[in-house]
């Protein structure tokens, strides 16, 4: 089934609890946390301090997007922070398996993301070890930015991947949606929608939700 992720980085901060409750009644099902450190990406968004407070507002899972260079030494405060799914990203290390490792020692489940320029193919070997992989689908690390058109071949691909080797991980894309084109990823294997200003923008998150699960 389709689950819609809520990017809190198109959230109205002095709202924050406010804005969290309104995704949630709204229906989405995870809360995505976009970590930047102005090196791996050339943004600073939130920092361990507001992925705390983020992750006691709600019931929702919890997912810690982390575009930071040297993940290693920031996973498991995100994992004491309250993530439940930690996403490192490919190009910010050599070691996949550790990181794979030090996220499993925190007890929390395991992702990979991917920038758009990064093939599919370069995880292959790893992604039996991973609970979810996070196509990002725009320039890492800013909100608001239109979906890259060529993401979609990427998708399929991992979507075939997967098959193959007969594997379960979560396929999420991260950036870009509209009401227009989100649902189309659904049709072609993703699992989890990552949106924030689509959702954040909306008036009516909860029938946009519904709209996007095919529930009307
Ligand atoms: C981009 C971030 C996204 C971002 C998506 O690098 O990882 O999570 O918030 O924002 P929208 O949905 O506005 O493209
Ligand atoms: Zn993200």
């Amino acid at each position: 089934m389709l689950a819609l992720s809520a990017s809190i980085l198109s959230a109205d901060f002095l709202r924050l609890q406010e804005e969290i409750t309104r995704m949630e009644q709204g229906g989405c099902d995870v809360l995505h946390i976009d970590v930047t450190d102005g090196h791996f990406v050339p943004n600073l968004t939130m920092g361990l301090c507001v992925a705390e407070a983020a992750c006691r507002a709600t019931k929702m899972r919890k997912d810690a997007h982390l575009m930071i260079s040297r993940p290693q030494d920031f996973i498991k405060k995100f994992a004491d922070a309250g993530a439940d799914l930690i996403l490192f990203h490919h190009e910010a290390t050599s070691h996949p398996f550790e990181m794979i490792k030090y996220i499993r020692e925190s007890g929390k489940m395991a992702g990979v993301a991917l920038d758009p320029a990064t093939p599919v193919r370069s995880i292959a070997h790893y992604l039996h070890a991973v609970d979810a992989v996070l196509l990002v689908t725009v320039c890492v690390g800013f909100g608001g930015q239109t979906y890259i058109d060529e993401m979609d071949a990427k998708v399929e691909e991992l979507v075939s991947l997967r098959r193959e080797k007969g594997l379960h991980f979560e396929i999420q894309v991260d950036g870009g949606l509209t009401p227009e084109n989100a649902r189309a990823k659904h049709e072609l294997g993703v699992d989890t929608l990552v949106a924030g200003s689509m959702l954040f923008q909306s008036p009516d998150v909860r029938q946009l939700v519904r709209q996007l699960k095919g529930e009307c």
